[in-house]
């Protein structure tokens, strides 16, 4: 096969564009709020997990300027599963956020960490009998997901001897595709509303409240504006049919944070809708229909990642630099998608800790995996930097500190810099003991010696 014959060319390394201000200069951080990465990584290893409390209570107090200015009566839960570390929690507890969970062992780390039971949202397709039961002695908001779960309650409702307040989770068409229809009742086909008429024949369940969380990183606030119209005008119909009257409307999670979608062109710092055109769109209707209630209905919201992505960095280094065969630059880093599995829906920002040349180089990033899986950046346009150098990742606050995997690589370290620029360590690095500490060799297997032997 005759090779066709390719002219060489000269590319110009530029950094950044030029302007009437002159060049843009090389950016890199070499902190994280004062505290240097290299102390970070050098006391408490690499990689190494870093968030800010002093980020955490600025956006969770921001997030609640932004919605108690136009609707008085708000109150946050916090998403556990966004980030259930203990320390993260109980930031949000001492803010006054509730807590929404959606497992047992979520629940009994909210009742740990001292939240009474009536201030936690219990969601999930799965929850268990006992976990029901126990969630209906503390009082705890129940929001049902399907009719086994009415079957469960009306059951526990007559043990208990008690009638039960609940909630159902609805799903909609906002606009937003596809539809997140596995979870809760439908409004359009009328599930939702057989649902509501199956618990009112109980007449032990008390329906008080209509959940949805139309999805996640939702980047058209009007999505919002037009579930609160459908739960507002359902609200109406139920309450005309069955006299039920609805207390609490719960909008779920779903707000972006400042993190760019593989999809997305510009960085999402710049084009993501901020928290308040949310807040506009949610109060706004919920003031016009709130005449329709007794008292203006409490508005619930299970803000996730748009509160704690930004107060997430993941602190990596270079453990080598490589070629490909068609010549593209590579580097092999500590962290990989076993550490940072919203890899695969950000772009997040690669920074480097140190400065560096201004000639930049399309470069592929490779996780520590034995694995082709595991690639942390398909292409990122990055100076050339060696092993030993270390990169900051941001903002990864959200989801990653919880559905991170212990595959190949045991998880590391979390430090958390407190308002006073303090490090305290909130989950150590793991270790082999923790790894095998539920494991068991049964006896007739120990007994035997390793007999592998060399031929
Ligand atoms: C029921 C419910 N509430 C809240 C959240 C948090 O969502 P987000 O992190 O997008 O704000 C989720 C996430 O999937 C959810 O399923």
């Amino acid at each position: 096969m005759t090779r066709e014959y390719v002219k060489p060319r000269i590319i110009q390394q530029r950094e950044g564009m030029m302007n009437k201000f002159g060049a843009v200069t090389s950016r890199f951080v070499d902190n994280i709020e004062g505290v240097k990465i290299a102390k970070l990584t050098e006391e408490f290893g690499s990689p190494l997990f870093v968030l800010s409390e002093k980020t955490i209570r600025q956006q969770y107090r921001n997030a609640v300027r932004e919605f108690s200015l136009q609707y008085p009566r708000v109150q946050f839960a916090w998403s556990y599963k966004t980030n259930y570390l203990d320390a993260v929690c109980a930031i949000y507890h001492q803010e006054g956020s509730w807590a929404e969970v959606v497992s047992e062992f979520e629940y009994e780390k909210a009742i740990k960490l001292g939240v009474p039971g009536e201030k936690i949202i219990f969601n999930g397709p799965y929850k268990p009998h006992d976990a029901l039961k126990n969630a209906a002695k503390r009082k705890s908001k129940i929001h049902i997901d399907h009719l086994e779960e009415v079957i469960s309650l009306e059951k526990i409702s007559r043990e208990l001897k008690q009638p039960i307040d609940v909630a159902i989770r609805i799903n909609m068409d906002t606009g937003i595709y596809p539809m997140w229809s596995r979870f809760g009742f439908n409004l359009e086909n009328q599930e939702a509303y057989t649902a509501v008429a199956k618990i009112h024949s109980t007449g032990i369940l008390l329906l008080k409240g209509l959940h949805c969380h139309i999805g996640t990183f939702i980047l058209e606030p009007n999505a919002y504006k037009v579930a609160v119209q459908k739960l507002i005008n359902f609200a109406k119909k139920i309450h005309d049919d069955f006299s039920i009257k609805i207390e609490y409307l719960d909008l779920g999670g779903g707000f972006p944070s400042t993190n760019t979608l593989h999809g997305q062109y510009l960085p999402g710092s710049q084009v993501n809708p901020p928290l308040g055109k949310y807040a506009e769109a949610i109060c706004g209707e919920l003031i016009k229909f709130g005449s329709l209630f007794e008292k203006p209905p409490q508005l619930f919201l299970e803000t996730g990642r748009g509160l704690i992505d930004e107060a997430g960095y993941l602190l990596t280094t270079i453990v080598a630099r490589k070629r490909l065969n068609d010549g593209t630059a590579a580097l092999i880093l500590d962290a990989g998608i076993n550490n940072l599995v919203t890899a695969a829906w950000y772009k997040h920002e690669f920074i480097p800790a140190q400065a560096y040349s201004e000639i930049l180089e399309n470069t592929v990033l490779y996780g520590p995996l034995c694995m082709n899986i595991d690639v942390m950046r398909p292409l990122l346009s990055l100076p050339a930097m060696s092993a030993g150098e270390r990169i900051i990742i941001h903002p990864v606050g959200a989801y990653n500190m919880t559905q991170w995997t212990q595959f190949i690589r045991l998880r590391p370290a979390i430090v958390l810099i407190d308002t006073k620029g303090n490090t305290h360590v909130v989950r150590k690095a793991e270790t082999l003991a923790y790894l095998t500490q539920l494991e068991n060799i049964p006896a007739h297997i120990k007994e035997k010696k390793f007999r592998g032997r060399v031929v």
